[in-house]
């Protein structure tokens, strides 16, 4: 029996003891819900990969309440990797360092480094104090559904599969930390989110981002980063480059009188889309509200059971990087223009 009850005090003391008796709790961080368990107790952490329906090649996450515990996961941290975590912890930021051998192969697919990061939400903060351990935690979703950034979410996909969900309200940033890779001469991004490269190369000089299409390929270091993730039930289509509004314009007077169509689109272009026939889920007027609308939103249309989505990209800059990776990593077709 899965409970869902608001991240009190006394809740989160209950959530902490839960997890130290290897069990499952799905709590908020600053990004989207993770789904938690002691990251070195190795049965709790494989019924993590149960209750996801997550295979065991795609590892997992290790969220700590400070740096100060660090070393009981990291083997050793660079220079770099302590001033990143000095300007970035807590927040979206996960770092991937040499593992300490205590942390079982199994939430790094045995893999010789581990991912690691300090979560910017009081509630995760306090649970993670409170279990005294450090915790395993991927995004809080069924495998291959669209990430969680409500504990209503989480319920909805993990209900009688773990222990308790606790709810700390709607995530603030709505999609997955940055994740970065430090083993090469130059650092580089696998997953771009939260910290945007721009901010780390403020602190670090020029940053590489790992291509979308060779995210797949075989012998790269995420093997997690599985290029068709995220999505939504519904067919969803991207438009990409300048002429993408348009293009999507186009595509929707095609297809509305046969389908049922949805559109994830900014307010500006909302009430147009509307008058045109589809049905609009608003993300927001900039890129911070864009990040954060949009899982809801694939979910939110995916509940008025339209049969295509229609969204567009929103630049390369900031976190219309992150964006686009998401919107592609759901989108089944991209239909590029300039
Ligand atoms: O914001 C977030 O990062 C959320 C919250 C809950 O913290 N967590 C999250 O976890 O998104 P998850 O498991 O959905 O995504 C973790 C990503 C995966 O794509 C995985 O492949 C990658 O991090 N990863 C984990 N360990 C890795 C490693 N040792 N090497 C390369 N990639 C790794
Ligand atoms: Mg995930």
């Amino acid at each position: 029996m899965t409970k869902m009850l608001p991240a009190s005090p006394a809740n989160i003391a209950s959530a902490a003891k839960i997890l130290q008796d290897g069990g499952l709790v799905a709590f908020p961080t600053e990004t989207v819900y993770g789904l938690g368990a002691n990251a070195l107790d190795e049965k709790a952490v494989a019924g993590i990969f149960t209750a996801k329906g997550r295979p065991a090649a795609d590892p997992l996450i290790v969220h700590l309440a400070s740096l100060e515990q660090l070393p009981r996961v990291a083997r050793t941290v660079s220079e770099t990797a302590r001033t990143l975590a000095t300007a970035f912890w807590p927040g979206p930021l996960t770092l991937l360092l040499p593992k300490q051998p205590a942390v079982p192969g199994l939430v790094t697919s045995g893999l010789d480094t581990v991912a690691v990061r300090v979560p910017n939400h009081p509630v995760a903060l306090e649970l993670i104090r409170a279990a005294g351990q450090p915790i395993a935690a991927p995004s809080a979703n069924l495998f291959g559904h669209t990430s969680p950034t409500t504990a209503q979410h989480v319920w909805q996909d993990l209900q009688g599969r773990i222990d308790l969900i606790l709810d700390g309200g709607a995530a603030a940033i709505g999609m997955e930390s940055t994740v970065l890779d430090l083993s090469t001469p130059q650092a580089r991004i696998l997953r771009p989110g939260g910290i945007t490269r721009e901010m780390l190369e403020a602190v670090l000089g020029p940053v590489t981002v790992l291509e979308q299409k060779r995210k797949a390929e075989k012998g790269l270091p995420a093997p997690g980063l599985l290029e068709k993730h995220y999505a939504p039930r519904a067919e969803m289509v991207l438009f990409t480059g300048e002429k993408a509004g348009e293009a999507l314009n186009a595509y929707l007077a095609e297809n509305r009188l046969v389908r049922k169509v949805g559109v994830l689109a900014a307010d500006d272009e909302a009430g147009a889309l509307e008058q045109a026939g589809a049905v609009v889920y608003r993300l927001g007027g900039d890129l911070s509200s864009i990040a954060r609308a949009i899982y809801a939103g694939m979910r939110w249309l995916d509940g008025q059971g339209v049969d295509l989505i229609l969204c567009r990209e929103y630049g390369e800059r900031g976190l219309g990087l992150a964006i686009r990776d998401r919107l592609t990593r759901a989108a089944g077709k991209v239909i590029g223009s300039s």
